[in-house]
């Protein structure tokens, strides 16, 4: 049957919760009326996780050249010089208006304020790998929560914008005008109470879905991390980019129960080492910066330690601190490592990579607008130029900030003389029926993120990408015909994009015939003289 469900209309719709769609709703809202979706409750995003921080030239011995400088070095040659300098020179803005939101960063004294009057060079700033400076301001070691709590209360407090936890945005809805220009106007939506997909209708979309990492069999992130914008955006015709670098944090928790448990970078930026099962510091011997070398090169040195030695996993060690200090600066990380019963003013703590950032995504230009018309991509789903090869740590959330600052500036330049499509076609689910065989979809959830796990993670080859290659072929043909003989299904729709994005990153990793930054292949273990984006377009796929 097809459904018959009247399309609801707002201006704007915002497809993610987290730092990115918070921060254009709230921007967007005194002049639009804005629908922010989450396909789980609103913190579900990695926005509510992140813990190091956010960078930003706060310092009077920093500078914007020193972090544009650091930014290109951690990218390995493949940044956007034009995209760093513009959101570094923006850092300054997007901590001042945090700060007029009300986050309670943490302060030189050691306290946390909630106080709107806090002048920026009262802010504590903590340092992390690839910064020559101590640049990022930090709610304790929970910022992501402090931001979005924040964030969340000024979204909810205000009238032109309305919250729907619990709506997964199943495909964008494209226009072709008289002219033939195609353009977004709305998306499908799954409502998960009802289980029904409605239309809406809107001037503008913007996705906001955050990264791809649950590709990975082992990720920080996390679930909902399935890459739903990249592949919409995909489906809708916009160009995918540089999707084969995808970041592995050195050190999430390893420990049987400790699902997802990120152990932040800010704890080797206050001098904890790493070390190998026996006790010996091994980073002095792969990078002069030692355990603050860009992310990609500790990861790839812990997965060499660990493979070399077979073991499961290295150790992070910061018992040689004051337990206070320690207390102090990561009581998250304190009080949760303990439920495990590792006290880390004394004991080491076991740590392994996990997949953690997807630094490829939705080209987009410095306004956060795609390929296509009316649809930007702002936050983790999109690609700006920022990050290059290898993005430095913290500068994920300011690019999240200054990007949907400049989309909503743009939004607004384009509000009135954009309309509203009044004739969206329902969504048909005539010809399927319900899903009677969950094992088949819970089957390839597992099989695709070992694949990827095993054939494209920190050090690939040829042989293993190809093999990935077939595997994740003969996965999208099964899925592809479940989901077109079956009603959706939050799991259903998840691992249809994950299966197209896992395909990306395989096409992009097998393109690239070099070694760079997060992408090293022991088949081209050299850098190319010329540094390249991997840009892939839907027509030709
Ligand atoms: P997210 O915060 O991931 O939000 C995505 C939103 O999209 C969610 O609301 C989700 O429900 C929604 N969504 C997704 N798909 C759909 C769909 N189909 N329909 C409806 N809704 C959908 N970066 C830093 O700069 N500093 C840090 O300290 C830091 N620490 C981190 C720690 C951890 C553990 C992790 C995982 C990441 C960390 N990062 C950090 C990275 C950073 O947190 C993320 O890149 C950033 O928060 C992404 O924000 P976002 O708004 O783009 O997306
Ligand atoms: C961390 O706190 O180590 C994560 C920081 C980031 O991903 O930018």
């Amino acid at each position: 049957m097809t459904q018959s469900l009247p399309t609801v209309n707002y201006d704007i719709l915002v497809i993610g919760s987290g730092a990115a769609g918070l921060t254009l709703a709230l921007k967007t809202a005194d002049f639009a009326r804005v629908a922010v979706l989450s396909k789980g409750e609103l913190s579900q995003g990695a926005t509510f996780y992140a813990q190091g921080g956010i960078a930003a030239v706060l310092d009077e011995d920093d500078s914007i050249d020193a972090h544009v400088a650091d930014t290109l070095v951690a990218g390995v040659g493949l940044c956007h010089p034009e995209v760093v300098s513009n959101i570094v020179e923006n850092s300054t803005d997007s901590v001042s208006w945090l700060v007029d939101q009300g986050v309670p960063f943490t302060t030189m004294t050691g306290g946390i304020v909630a106080d709107t009057s806090t002048s920026l060079d009262s802010l504590h700033l903590t340092k992390e790998g690839g910064h020559s400076h101590r640049r990022i301001i930090h709610a304790s070691d929970a910022t992501g929560k402090a931001v979005f709590e924040t964030l969340k209360n000024r979204a909810l407090a205000h009238p032109n914008i309305t919250l729907l936890e619990g709506y997964t945005a199943v495909d964008l809805i494209t226009h072709c005008g008289a002219s033939g220009e195609k353009r977004c106007v709305g998306a499908y939506v799954l409502n998960q109470k009802t289980e029904a997909v409605e239309s809406i209708g809107c001037k503008f979309v913007a996705l906001a879905t955050g990264g791809a990492s649950k590709a990975y069999l082992y990720t920080s992130n996390p679930d909902g991390a399935s890459g739903d914008g990249i592949a919409m955006a995909w489906r809708a015709g916009c160009s995918v980019a540089n999707m084969e670098f995808n970041q592995f944090h050195p050190t999430c928790l390893y420990h049987p129960h400790a699902k997802s448990f990120l152990i932040t970078e800010a704890l080797r930026g206050e001098g904890a080492i790493l070390e190998l099962p026996d006790g010996t510091r091994f980073m002095p011997h792969f990078d002069a910066r030692e355990e603050l070398a860009p992310r990609d090169i500790v990861a790839r040195a812990i997965d060499h330690e660990m493979k070399r030695l077979g073991c499961d996993c290295v150790y992070l060690n910061i018992t040689h601190k004051p337990a206070d200090f320690i207390r102090d600066h990561f009581p998250n990380i304190y009080s949760r490592c303990l439920e495990f019963g590792i006290d880390i003013t004394r004991d080491r703590i076991p740590v392994v990579p996990a997949a953690h950032y997807t630094c490829g995504g939705v080209v987009v230009n410095d306004r956060g607008m795609t390929d296509l018309t009316n649809l930007y991509a702002i936050g983790e789903t999109s690609f700006t130029g920022l990050h290059g090869a290898n993005r430095m740590a913290s500068n994920s959330l300011l690019e999240c900030f200054v990007i949907a600052f400049a989309a909503a500036k743009d939004i607004a330049e384009r509000f009135d003389e954009t309309k509203l499509a009044n004739d969206i076609p329902n969504w048909d689910d005539s010809r399927v029926v319900d899903s009677d065989d969950e094992i088949l979809v819970s089957h390839n959830w597992d099989e695709l993120r070992r694949c990827m796990w095993d054939f494209v993670g920190i050090v690939r080859n040829d042989e293993r990408l190809q093999r990935a290659r077939r595997r994740i072929d003969l996965l999208q043909d099964e899925i592809i015909d479940y989901y077109s003989r079956h009603r959706v299904s939050n799991d259903l729709l998840e691992l249809r994009n994950l299966v197209l994005v896992s395909s990306l990153i395989i096409d992009s990793a097998l393109s690239r015939k070099e070694s760079r930054g997060l992408h090293f292949t022991l088949d081209y273990p050299a850098l190319a003289d010329e540094a390249r984006d991997t840009i892939l377009h839907p027509q030709n796929g």
